[in-house]
């Protein structure tokens, strides 16, 4: 069935998180790879954690006290500065090179992002990659102050496009959150770029793509 709209998650699936590292070290020496992975890892956490105990603070605030986490846990010399570049950093993460194509290949039906991310966070990361007028609608977690993966959140495509989780289609990369859309109701599609073997914790995504680029032949 064609979707009557896309839901498209955003760090890890249309961004990518490692680029904010990676593109410029930033002068930091040590391993970048492992701090990047341990800095996404943390923020995750971090926003699982605050949902269990109904304690939201927003992604930004979590990110950054990921990011000191990360640092500490890895024993790098980095500076205030340099925290303060990382932190500027995520506010314009790449684009995986597929997202731009995909996006216009599925002109004519509604496109939204619905992430943990701030409103801000995830304005500037559309606006730094050029992406405003694929989406109609970017949609934070801010709105109910609780993370993904909450089915409040995912309520959140359900009242703004008025159509059931079953006529939409979500896209993610992250295997927990194709896990919550799922169990939400969305037909899902993961992203899986890396080919990576996964556990899912409910059922399999209904669909499976290598880039954004193949979701239009899917339907
Ligand atoms: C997001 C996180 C899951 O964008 O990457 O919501």
């Amino acid at each position: 069935m064609k979707p009557r709209a896309v839901v498209f998650d955003a760090y890890g699936t249309l961004f990518d998180v490692h680029s904010a590292v990676l593109r410029d070290g930033h002068g930091i020496t040590g391993d970048l790879r492992a701090l990047s992975e341990l800095w996404r890892q943390r923020q995750l956490e971090y926003t699982w954690l605050r949902s269990l105990m109904e304690r939201y603070e927003d992604f930004r605030v979590l990110t950054e006290a990921a990011l000191r986490s990360a640092v500490g846990q890895l024993r790098l010399q980095v500076s205030e500065a340099q925290l303060g570049d990382l932190m500027r950093a995520y506010l314009f993460p790449s684009a995986f090179s597929d997202v731009k194509p995909g996006l216009e290949s599925l002109k004519g039906i509604p496109l939204a992002i619905l992430s943990n991310g701030t409103p801000e966070m995830l304005e500037s990361a559309v606006r730094h990659n050029a992406l405003e007028s694929s989406f109609a609608e970017i949609i934070s977690v801010d709105n109910v102050q609780i993370y993904k993966p909450s089915p409040r959140v995912y309520a959140l495509g359900v009242e703004t496009f008025r159509l059931r989780a079953a006529e939409m289609l979500f896209v993610s990369s992250n295997w927990w959150d194709v896990a919550g859309a799922s169990s939400f109701g969305y037909m899902v599609c993961r992203c899986n770029r890396s080919d990576a073997d996964i556990e899912f914790l409910t059922a399999a995504p209904d669909l499976t793509v290598a880039r954004i680029d193949q979701i239009t032949d899917l339907f």
